[in-house]
């Protein structure tokens, strides 16, 4: 593990400012999802989403961000996966944008709530035929013995549903992070980053500096 201790990166990005964002925190992720896009920075909508048990124990791993809007940030999974049995006991989370090339990063916290049944049928018809069949074979967060497996549920599945004839999963869909806390982060020079953090209240969403 040598010379770990040298990596460090200088950041220096747009001043930010809570007077110079939006004041609606949904449509400055917007503004900024826009910018990953554009940087062309390897799947901008990954983000690493922590979730944790009825004791706190925390866990993370990464998920895919599949919508936005006022309602809050939609992804999917194995509803009866690890971090599903977590959030059904413990339905808060926080999500992580690690948009590191831009100097940047964006920290979500919320209640979370299944999507609508139709909601999450009209997003995994549109998913790859490869992508449906994988739905149906993983049994996520199990124990498995072996990769062949899943190689033999495959078969199993390619044979019972053909192309556009997949349905959908009992034990697959949408959940929603419902933010009441959003914090955008961009790195500066000399460690002097900037940190504007939305919050919640009852009038609205606040804007504050904190910092570094
Ligand atoms: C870039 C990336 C994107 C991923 N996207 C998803 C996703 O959208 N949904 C999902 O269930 N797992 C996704 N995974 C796999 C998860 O990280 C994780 O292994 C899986 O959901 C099981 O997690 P759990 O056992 O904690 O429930 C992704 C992994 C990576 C590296």
């Amino acid at each position: 593990m040598s010379g770990i201790e040298d990596l460090r990166q200088e950041y220096k990005g747009r001043f930010l400012d809570p007077e110079n964002v939006d004041p609606d925190p949904i449509k400055q992720f917007d503004t900024w999802f826009e910018e990953a896009k554009k940087a062309e920075l390897p799947e901008p909508n990954a983000m690493a989403l922590s979730t944790s048990d009825p004791e706190g124990h925390p866990s993370t791993r990464m998920v895919l961000l599949k919508a936005f809007d006022q309602r809050g940030f939609v992804f999917y999974t194995n509803y009866n996966s690890r971090k599903s049995f977590q959030l059904e006991e413990n339905p808060y989370a926080s999500a992580l944008f690690p948009w590191i090339i831009l100097g940047r990063q964006v920290n979500i916290e919320g209640k979370v709530e299944r999507i609508s049944k139709s909601q999450s049928l009209k997003y995994f018809s549109s998913r790859p035929y490869g992508s449906q069949i994988g739905a149906w074979i993983s049994d996520q967060s199990k124990v498995i013995s072996s990769r062949s497996l899943l190689e033999k549920k495959w078969n199993e599945m390619v044979t019972k549903f053909k192309e556009g004839k997949v349905p959908l999963p009992d034990s697959w869909g949408g959940y929603r992070i419902i933010p009441r806390r959003i914090e955008f982060w961009q790195g500066q020079e000399n460690r002097l980053h900037d940190r504007v953090l939305y919050s919640l209240h009852r009038e609205g969403w606040k804007r504050e500096r904190l910092a570094p």
